[in-house]
């Protein structure tokens, strides 16, 4: 295997460390652009990365990509939450769009780039109701996060037809597994107030449905992405839907705990049912979901326990 540079904006988030871990186990130099705003660090520092802390709108960010080169990047930086892509809708295009930007247009300046692999989500497809979704399904964004992932995977195919820019832009369905942040996934959410107890909150009726992947298949098709000949974008999802009454049901079976949830207004922004025809990707790269909701649920369950294992070793110490 050649060893290749690659550059991972957002490398310290939730996707990112997963595509950091699997990087690990390649010869690849791996580089990492990250504003710590979400993002954690503290794990990084002994391993072979050189990150980079700095916004992936600033010049700083630019220049870094300039010295480094990279022969790949994965773009992952962005502001990620729908209700603050409502309330600050500036903010959100300010990164989201102008933030990729910035990005790509210092990729275009590097020679011998191979490819740009971008984040881009199911939030493109907004409320289109005829699942599975494919690539070429109509595009109808709810909320101006998704309509920064359409208007970023806009900008990346008038590039590559401009000039060849060679792009991969990658629609993930909704990502779970170990989130560490603030603002959560539903399925982290509901984890979180089973643990401790708490009534876990439902939106509207429950029975609206996502396509629910877990990030290590995530990590390995955004890593899988450098290699596809044709730029353009592709759904990565399990294309399964399950609603969110079943999510709960299951979680509380694994955890062994009975509650009820708290039922509360759908929110705004919100789609009422997602699942995303996978096809297209496998038969670019042979990749498939290597969890389903049951498995993926259940590594999430052993990644835990580990830690809260971990959390009473440390704490166990006789004085
Ligand atoms: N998690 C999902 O379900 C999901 C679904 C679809 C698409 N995505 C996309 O995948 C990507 C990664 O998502 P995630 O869930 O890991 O989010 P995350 O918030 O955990 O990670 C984002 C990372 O980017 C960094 N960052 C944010 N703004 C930055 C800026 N201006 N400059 C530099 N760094 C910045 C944060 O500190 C963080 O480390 C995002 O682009 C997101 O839109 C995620």
């Amino acid at each position: 295997m050649r060893k290749k540079r690659f550059l991972i904006t957002g490398g310290c988030g939730f996707i990112g460390s997963q595509v950091l871990q699997n990087l690990l186990k390649t010869p690849h130099e791996i580089f990492v652009i990250d504003n710590l705003s979400t993002g954690d660090w503290s794990w990084i520092l002994e391993r072979r990365i050189d990150l980079k802390i700095c916004d992936i709108r600033s010049t700083n960010a630019l220049e870094y990509i300039l010295d480094v080169a990279p022969h790949y990047v994965i773009h992952l930086a962005a502001q990620t939450d729908i209700p603050t892509s409502i309330e600050q809708q500036h903010l959100d295009a300010d990164i989201n769009i102008l933030g990729t930007l910035n990005v790509m247009l210092a990729c275009k300046k590097v020679a011998n780039f191979e490819r740009f692999v971008f984040a881009s989500s199911a939030a493109v497809y907004g409320n289109n109701t005829k699942l599975p979704l494919k690539e070429e399904s109509q595009i109808q964004p709810q909320s101006p996060y998704g309509m920064s992932k359409s208007i970023c995977e806009q900008y990346l195919s008038l590039n590559k037809n401009m000039d060849g820019f060679p792009y991969c832009a990658l629609r993930f369905a909704n990502v779970y597994g170990n989130k560490r942040q603030d603002k959560k996934d539903v399925i982290s959410n509901f984890w979180d107030e089973f643990i401790q107890q708490r009534a876990p909150t439902i939106f509207g009726s429950g029975r609206q449905t996502r396509d629910f992947i877990f990030v290590d298949d995530i990590a390995e098709a955004l890593i899988l992405a450098i290699d596809i000949k044709d730029s353009g974008v592709y759904n990565v999802s399990t294309n399964e839907q399950t609603s969110i009454n079943e999510v709960f049901q299951r979680i509380g079976n694994l955890l062994q705990i009975e509650l009820d949830p708290v039922r509360k207004a759908p929110r705004l922004g919100d789609v009422y049912s997602s699942c995303l025809s996978n096809q297209k990707f496998r038969a670019a790269t042979g990749w498939k979901p290597a969890y389903t909701l049951q498995t993926g649920l259940e590594k999430l369950r052993e990644i835990k326990m580990k830690e809260t294992l971990h959390a009473t070793k440390s704490s166990d110490v006789v004085i």
